[in-house]
């Protein structure tokens, strides 16, 4: 049994609190957030009492921190905690610079604690099914990998002004999905980007519709393909070719159920966005830190995965930026 602190309790920070709470292995043992209705509605449904986050990082009792507050103040939360010796659960990115990112590494490792990042869709059953057949060899030597991942609509601009960049924001969950499928580096990124969708966000100096290709050292190729708009609902779909056959993971649809008639086959919409569609993979990857922090197992993903996706996406900011390709070592 384990206590966990929550710092953010915003709109992942809620489903993170309720599985915290929920499972039979650890204890809510705080809440942080400095608007109190978000802190409030979670502790009302958990019991778990509302502190500040200097409180909860300074209580020796609590064994761990899992970081849900806004990106900019992720790195930081990263150093106190680690400072104070409680094992991390951040979430993605772990900051918006790469050099920042490194301070902070060096810093845990110092410390010596568990440092997990909330790359969620490694705990998809889904995707992880697919993983672990491309491990097992069903699908032989990875030559192709394709990663589509379109959400239903743009977040407003003034999230996007704050938000790094699609590639950094958005991508980022398909870097580090793409390492974890190729088994290998990527070496070398080319990104195109444009602002189909909305203009505002071409005008806020983002893009809204982007594709990335990367190669590994052994000559292996990913495509990334993402939107800010998928008219369907949330797209998230994998395809790994490999010289065995072909390995994917389609759409998750509301329901199994179809229509079929004389103008063709209908079925219903795909699950909207993360919260619905990503729902287990949240609860697989908090089972995960805890089985990291009570069992010692061995954490995945960590702060070094953090680190190489971040460099991937910003080798594909300078790549569309650039009109180049961009090597990453
Ligand atoms: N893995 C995923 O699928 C996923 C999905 C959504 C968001 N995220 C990441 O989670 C983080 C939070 O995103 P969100 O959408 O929940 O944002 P949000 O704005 O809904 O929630 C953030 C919360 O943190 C609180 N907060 C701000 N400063 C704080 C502080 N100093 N101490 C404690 N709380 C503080 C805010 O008041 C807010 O309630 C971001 O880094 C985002 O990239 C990841």
């Amino acid at each position: 049994m384990i206590s966990i602190a929550l710092l953010g309790a915003g709109r992942i920070g809620q489903i993170h609190g309720r599985t915290i709470a929920a499972s039979k292995r650890a204890k809510l043992a705080g809440i942080a957030d400095p608007m109190p209705d978000g802190a409030n509605a979670l502790s009302a449904a958990t019991g778990a009492p509302v502190r500040t986050a200097e409180e909860l990082i300074a209580d020796r009792s609590i064994d761990a921190v899992l970081i849900a507050t806004p990106t900019d103040t992720h790195a930081d939360f990263i150093d106190k905690a680690a400072a104070a010796g409680k094992a991390v659960l951040c979430e993605k990115p772990v900051d918006m610079s790469s050099a920042r990112i490194r301070e902070t590494l060096a810093r845990v490792e110092k410390a010596g604690v568990k440092l997990m990042i909330g790359f969620n869709r490694r705990f998809d059953p889904n995707f992880a099914a697919l993983q672990r057949r491309l491990a097992e060899g069903v699908a032989g030597n990875v030559e192709l990998v394709t990663i589509l991942s379109r959400d239903p609509a743009p977040p407003p601009v003034s999230y996007i002004e704050r938000s790094g960049g699609l590639y950094r924001d958005m991508m980022i969950h398909d870097f580090d999905m793409a390492r974890f499928l190729l088994g290998e580096e990527p070496i070398e990124v080319y990104a195109v980007g444009s602002a189909l969708v909305e203009p505002a966000i071409g005008k806020a100096g983002d893009v809204d519709t982007a594709a990335v290709l990367m190669k590994t050292a052994s000559g292996k190729i990913c495509h990334i393909s993402n939107s800010r708009r998928a008219t369907y609902g949330y797209d998230q779909r994998i395809e790994v070719h490999g010289s065995k056959g072909l390995l994917s993971a389609a759409n998750v649809h509301e329901t199994t159920v179809s229509f079929a008639g004389v103008q063709g086959f209908t079925a219903d919409p795909v699950q909207n966005f993360f919260l619905e569609r990503y729902a287990a993979a949240y609860r697989n990857e908090v089972e995960a830190f805890i089985d990291a922090v009570v069992d010692g197992k061995t954490i995945a993903p960590n702060g070094h995965d953090g680190l190489c996706a971040q460099m991937l996406a910003d080798a594909a900011t300078e790549s569309r930026e650039t009109g180049k390709p961009v090597k990453v070592s």
